[in-house]
């Protein structure tokens, strides 16, 4: 099971990342690889972890023709991930081979992606999308649990409408998540992870805000504290 709390290990080499993971020690159990730990060290980090117990999502945001995305689904799932993530822009024929090919991995979760954190409306029409970014959000998150993926990553701003848009039991992951006390970052729709818990997050992400963390344990622990289970929040935390 995916904790609350994932961690994303964006760290240049395999040495860096799994420091972190032994500072966090047993109170975290999930973490986030993406591209460039990926880029780096190849799967093995990915067995690493796995075999170590914790939970992994592998960050891939998979944007191919549907062959390839379901290929690289199922290699995931042989790694033993337990989420993987595809744009949901790429279309109905990949989200749906996408899920199709999860369904071989009963704890494989797919997640679609949206609209990247870091952009706003005035960003949108460069890439040819009409703002805003709420209607693009939840276009795209429609799409994306109607071709069966089990979950959304979207910004908390996004989560609030997407919690009481999308059928109950769906995964809503947050990323763009600061700490009290950060500073700024290139993350444009940020919040706090008490926001977006009282949002309707199942789970954020964070990254710098632990891995910079003159004290990673710490900012953990506040971090995993205001995404506790306070009876209100949604059933799958
Ligand atoms: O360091 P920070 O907490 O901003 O890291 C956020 C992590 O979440 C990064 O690994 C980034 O790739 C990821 N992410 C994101 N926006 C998305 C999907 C993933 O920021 N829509």
């Amino acid at each position: 099971m995916v904790a609350p709390v994932i961690v994303a290990l964006d760290f240049p080499n395999r040495a860096s990342a799994l420091a972190l993971v032994a500072q966090l020690g047993e109170a975290c159990s999930s973490y986030k690889i993406g591209m460039q730990l990926l880029t780096a060290e190849g799967p093995s980090v990915v067995r690493a972890l796995v075999s170590a117990g914790h939970s992994v999502f592998l960050d891939l945001k998979l944007h191919e023709i549907p062959n390839s995305v379901a290929s690289a689904i199922s290699a995931a799932g042989h790694l033993g991930v337990h989420m993987v993530s595809v744009h949901a822009s790429a279309g109905s024929a990949v989200l749906r081979a996408a899920s199709r090919a999860a369904s071989a991995f009963p704890d494989l979760k797919v997640l679609a992606l949206t609209v990247i954190t870091s952009l706003t409306d005035s960003d949108l029409p460069e890439i040819g999308l009409q703002p805003s970014v709420r209607a693009q959000v939840e276009r795209l998150a429609r799409l994306a649990i109607s071709c069966g993926c089990h979950g959304v990553v979207a910004s908390a701003h996004e989560a609030t409408y997407l919690a009481s848009m999308l059928p109950k039991g769906t995964l809503i992951v947050t990323p763009g998540i600061q700490l009290a006390g950060d500073g700024a970052s290139d993350q444009a729709r940020v919040a706090s992870p008490e926001m977006a818990k009282a949002a309707g997050a199942t789970h954020i992400i964070i990254g710098r805000s632990i891995t910079n963390s003159p004290d990673p344990s710490l900012a953990f622990a506040a971090a995993k504290a205001a995404m506790a289970d306070t009876g209100a929040g949604n059933p799958l935390t």
